[in-house]
């Protein structure tokens, strides 16, 4: 590929068809959890915490505000008067009566305007500190100017003053917003959405580097074996079924010839998977599922099944009754917020554990790894040579992915690139994308992938050992038993 069509590939900017694209996707901004002082370093305390924050996403910036009522507001940064940061507007409250909505007052001096009568209703409301100008947040007016106070007494000027607010809902513990200017589309239908909140759990992370290149890590059934290659094995009987969460230190499903194998020697001993692609598609998402298969024997393979749902979502297992979802929000050309939710088929999930697991390797507030360019990554290479197969740490192999999408840059110089067999879903992900921007830019949906299967339930993931005659027998019969034993999927 030449210049320009990594370019066209990889933008996300307003105007730009990859761009275009992209906001035919509900996108997810922040984690739940952020708005948590007690959580979140940077918002408040319990007695006042901090419900404005600012966001950025698609390459531009946003102020995200959590209302009186639950609700959540997503708004352009800049104050539409003079351009200032409303990331540092007031919070306050508006009283209306009959839903109209009434001159609002500074937050602080005079906690009430209207006396309080049955009829009242109470909105939320941003204040920009340059000038004081107030915009609602919640309700059908959200994004509307309510007051301009150093107007003349009796200026009407607010009433034609809208800051634009985009759709946002909240999901499996993640806020999702809609940045297109089509109507939103529904959500896709996937396990996470369909989980309760005990039995999932979502997280996050910054990524130095352009989506579609962290994309691609996941859709490449190839690298485990390479990449996170431990050079030994853990004991089973420590890491148990669920490792506490970590990626490939579990055993995969299924035994050979009555030995349960850990995940890390499946990935160590054989390397050369056969790459199956699938396109699948649902009334509400389409994919490609991706089918990995080392053959141990005749007897015996290894099945690994993962999906690639556009725009950006990968879902993998983390063990056999773990799955995780990501997407890879472009947060401009150059950078990427990760975005997990853990979803457990089986036992609630501890989330107050798994987020003690991620925090030694983060920065807050903006869930920065503390590994990166600027300490190399952590790379060890006594750990290199005797250990794992990179030497960036055996704990946390998130960083081993960061490694592999940070180290090429900021953008993938993709002139200078080999694609090879192994690559096969990449290359088929990347003629579907220049379709669907083409498509984007002509105002049109995404196309549709060729003989795509219509899928019935959400696409699902497997890991294991299966007879090599009928691994596609087996892998719907563990899909169906992983879905029958969850407590939360209606059968
Ligand atoms: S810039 Fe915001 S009120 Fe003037
Ligand atoms: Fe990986």
């Amino acid at each position: 590929m030449n210049h320009e069509q990594n370019l066209r590939l990889t933008q996300v900017g307003p105007g730009t068809p990859g761009g275009q694209l992209q906001r035919r996707f509900w996108q997810p901004i922040a984690l739940v959890e952020e708005f948590d002082p007690m959580l979140a370093p940077d918002m408040g305390s319990r007695e006042h915490p901090r419900l404005i924050k600012a966001v950025r996403a698609l390459g531009k910036d946003f102020v995200l505000v959590k209302n009186h009522d639950g609700t959540w507001a997503l708004m352009d940064r800049d104050c539409p008067h003079r351009g200032a940061n409303l990331a540092f507007a007031r919070y306050e409250s508006i009283y209306s009566q009959n839903n109209s909505t009434l001159r609002s007052i500074y937050a602080g001096k005079v906690p009430v305007l209207l006396e309080k009568s049955e009829e009242r209703s109470v909105h939320t409301a941003i204040r920009c500190p340059f000038h004081g100008w107030a915009f609602q947040t919640s309700g059908k007016l959200a994004g509307q100017c309510i007051d301009t106070p150093a107007e003349p007494e009796g200026s009407t000027m607010c009433q034609h003053i809208k800051q634009r607010n985009y759709p946002v809902q909240e999901k499996a513990g993640v806020v999702w917003a809609w940045f297109g200017d089509a109507e939103p589309e529904p959500m896709p239908d996937l396990d996470c959405f369909a989980a309760p909140a005990s039995h999932s759990f979502a997280f996050k992370g910054l990524w130095h580097a352009n989506w579609l290149q962290c994309f691609e890590v996941g859709m490449d059934p190839a690298h485990p074996s390479f990449l996170h290659r431990f050079l030994q094995d853990a004991d089973l009987q420590e890491t148990g079924s669920n490792a506490g969460g970590k990626q490939f230190r579990s055993a995969a499903a299924g035994d050979v010839a009555g030995e349960r194998w850990p995940m890390t020697r499946v990935m160590r001993e054989l390397h050369r998977p056969k790459l199956a692609a699938q396109a699948v598609q649902s009334d509400t998402l389409q994919g490609i599922r991706i089918t990995a298969l080392r053959a141990l024997s005749e007897q015996t393979t290894h099945v690994r099944m993962t999906q690639a749902i556009f725009p950006h979502i990968f879902v993998i297992p983390l063990s056999e009754t773990l799955t995780i979802t990501q997407w890879h929000l472009p947060v401009d050309d150059g950078h990427t917020y990760w975005f997990s939710v853990f979803t457990s088929f089986d036992a609630p999930i501890d989330q107050a554990a798994m987020r003690a697991q991620r925090l030694p390797y983060t920065t807050l507030p903006h869930y920065i790894p503390k590994a990166g360019a600027h300490n190399a990554w952590g790379f060890s290479p006594e750990e290199q040579a005797t250990r794992t197969f990179l030497g960036m740490g055996e704990e946390d192999i998130n960083v081993h992915d960061q490694w592999a999408v940070e180290s090429m840059g900021g953008l993938q110089d993709r002139t200078r690139e080999h694609l090879a067999t192994s690559d096969k879903i990449i290359v088929l992900y990347r003629r579907w994308l220049q379709r669907a921007q083409d498509a984007a830019a002509a105002g049109q949906a995404p196309p549709p992938l060729p003989a795509a299967l219509s899928l019935k339930e959400p696409p699902s993931t497997v890991d294991g050992f299966a007879p090599t005659a009928s691994w596609e027998d087996w892998w719907k019969e563990r899909v169906a038993e992983k879905r029958r034993k969850a407590s939360w999927i209606k059968q």
